[in-house]
């Protein structure tokens, strides 16, 4: 009788611990979701009928758009990785040098002869500027929370232009 007990107990011990792990799983599945969902809705309403503005850009300035914002691309996944290794002040100067306010890229947003697409993405690199600051800090959170908030501009501006 005892060790019967004894074992009933341990397993009611296990499967609590079960599903609270998986409740815990379950919530964090909902959080992924929801952002996935945002995504398609936003996806959808491009999908059929794309409602983006489109810069009617030349073949020449096309090639040159996808080639920057490859850079682009591959300066966050730098950024990423050295901040998961706390190389702060490697990560500022990438922030800066290839995603902030330089003169070039200033030039870039301006060569397109569309002043909403410029104004936009001077407060992209803008931001990118206050996100190298913030790297200086050496503060992880808030670190990630400017990646972030620079990364909300890649996303609004590809729901908004299309070359
Ligand atoms: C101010 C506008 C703007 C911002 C900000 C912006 N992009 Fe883009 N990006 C574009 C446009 C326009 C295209 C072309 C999309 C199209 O025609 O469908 C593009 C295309 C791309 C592509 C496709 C490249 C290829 O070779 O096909 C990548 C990758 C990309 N952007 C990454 C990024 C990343 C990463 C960021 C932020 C760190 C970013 N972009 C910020 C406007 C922007």
């Amino acid at each position: 009788m005892k060790s019967s007990k004894k074992i009933v107990l341990l397993l009611s011990i296990i499967s609590a611990s079960f599903f609270s792990s998986c409740n815990e799983h379950k919530s964090k599945e909902k959080e992924v979701v929801k952002k996935e969902v945002d995504f398609q809705m936003m996806e959808n309403s491009t999908m059929g009928d794309d409602n983006r503005v489109s810069l009617k850009l030349n073949p020449m300035q096309k090639n040159h758009q996808l080639m920057n914002m490859r850079d682009h691309l591959d300066a966050v996944q730098n950024i990423v990785t050295l901040l998961s290794e706390e190389k702060y002040n490697e990560a500022s100067k990438i922030a800066y040098t290839r995603l902030g306010s330089t003169t070039e890229m200033k030039l870039m947003c301006a060569s397109f002869g569309d002043k909403e697409f410029e104004n936009l993405g001077l407060k992209f690199h803008e931001s990118a500027d206050k996100m190298s600051e913030v790297f200086k800090s050496g503060d992880k959170n808030k670190s990630l929370k400017a990646l972030s908030n620079t990364m909300n501009f890649c996303v609004q501006c590809h729901a908004t232009y299309r070359q």
